[in-house]
């Protein structure tokens, strides 16, 4: 739990609190990077610039080792061995690779991928094309009207047919958090897979794959603290190593001959083709040396302080509609009445707060919460009771009339 004080000295790590003045609530699209990050990947392009796992000198050894390092310090936040831990462009490509290798590979006619209307484009699409490929079906469990899951209805959906379940730990709209070691306990009786997106679960509080028992876990590097275009997929390694490869190319392999023979490197390296972001894999180490340095139980227990005081201040205003009035996490959807989401949104900017207005990636979640689209603010450690003061009095005056007044 951090003190005021202490907020007020971690956003001096953030240049963009000194280069823009607006209140940002727009965490979990995507978070501020501390000086450390950016420092990381100029160092990268300033002193390093060369390729890893290719060349025979210096440079690239010790660029490597940073890289092998990231994914030493990603195995060590999640409790994981790092010969578990791909490194891929995101949670997205993540997501898909489950799909497309493991999927693909076990699912047949018949077969059912259970997950939630509360899931992420990410999480879902996939799993659509794929069902289509193998003749599987997907099916949803029952969430109740505040997007929340509870283990009753998950055993009730599930059953032997069921060989994949697909679920967030966190949802992105609603930001329930799921009961995910009890849904992995039930599944696995029934011989089920467990994958789990932790776009938003693994920046917030301490994960532990070991504990939690998933199969696979997939997270942005992006949604805390670290550079865009790196993700980690984490699968245990008997079924990483037993999963073939959905993306081919160099690096992947030790050798391939002319009749089209390939023998392939062991995980994680055989499923990370290409040269991977490099830059982005140190500075999302510093991400990581940063959120440690912080503890991520502190992270967790000031955000929750946060979230009280958001669902305190915004249910005191009758203009506003809150659709998670008892949210778990700090992600809050809500519309101001009578207003277009994403006008308010732009509204709500001018006045300068930035929010995220709309569907959120997730266009089924309407099926629950009655509204097509939402407004969301999503905190994240580095904000204050200041920000959410800024925003509540901006919803005040949010009205047809004001948003309108933009456009004219
Ligand atoms: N997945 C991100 C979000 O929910 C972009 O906003």
């Amino acid at each position: 739990m951090f003190s005021d004080k202490e907020v007020a000295k971690i956003r001096e790590d953030f240049p963009m609190f000194k280069n823009s003045p607006k209140v940002f609530l727009d965490n979990a699209a995507t978070t501020f990077k501390p000086q450390s990050v950016i420092d990381g990947v100029v160092h990268y392009y300033t002193h390093t610039s060369v390729n890893i796992g290719r060349g025979d000198y210096m440079m690239a050894y010790h660029t490597e080792q940073q890289v092998e390092n990231t994914r030493s310090l990603v195995a060590d936040f999640i409790n994981a061995n790092p010969k578990e831990v791909i490194f891929t462009s995101g949670a997205s490509e993540s997501l898909n690779l489950v799909a497309n290798a493991y999927g693909r590979q076990h699912l047949k006619t018949g077969d059912v991928i259970l997950m939630t209307k509360g899931e992420h484009a990410s999480n879902i699409l996939p799993w659509f094309k794929v069902a289509k490929m193998t003749g599987a079906i997907v099916e949803y469990v029952d969430l109740d009207d505040e997007g929340s899951l509870s283990v009753t209805n998950f055993k009730k959906a599930m059953h032997n047919k069921v060989k994949v379940v697909a679920i967030a730990h966190v949802t992105n709209v609603l930001g329930n958090i799921i009961p995910i070691k009890e849904i992995t306990k039930i599944a696995h009786g029934y011989q089920a897979i467990v994958s789990v997106d932790g776009a938003q679960s693994v920046p917030h509080f301490v994960t532990d794959v070991k504990d939690l028992d998933v199969d696979f876990l997939a997270f942005s590097a992006h949604k805390m603290l670290g550079p865009t275009g790196v993700g980690v997929l984490y699968g245990k390694y008997e079924i990483l190593e037993s999963m073939e490869t959905f993306y081919e190319g160099g690096g992947s392999n030790s050798r391939y001959d002319i009749c089209g023979n390939v023998s392939y490197r062991k995980p994680p390296h055989k499923f990370e083709a290409g040269t991977m972001a490099i830059e982005g894999i140190i500075g999302f180490g510093k991400a990581i040396e940063y959120l440690n340095k912080l503890g991520m139980k502190n992270i967790e227990d000031y955000e929750q302080d946060l979230l009280k005081y958001m669902l305190k201040e915004l249910n005191k205003l009758d203009n506003i509609e809150v659709y998670n009035p008892h949210a778990d996490s700090g992600i809050i959807a809500f519309n101001v009445k009578g207003v277009f989401s994403q006008d308010a949104a732009t509204y709500l900017d001018s006045q300068g707060v930035m929010v995220r207005s709309g569907h959120h990636c997730s266009k089924i979640i309407e099926d629950i919460i009655e509204a097509s689209d939402t407004i969301r603010a999503s905190i994240y450690f580095y904000n204050t009771k200041a920000d959410i003061d800024h925003l509540v009095k901006a919803l005040k005056t949010t009205t047809v009339e004001n948003c309108v007044g933009l456009f004219i």
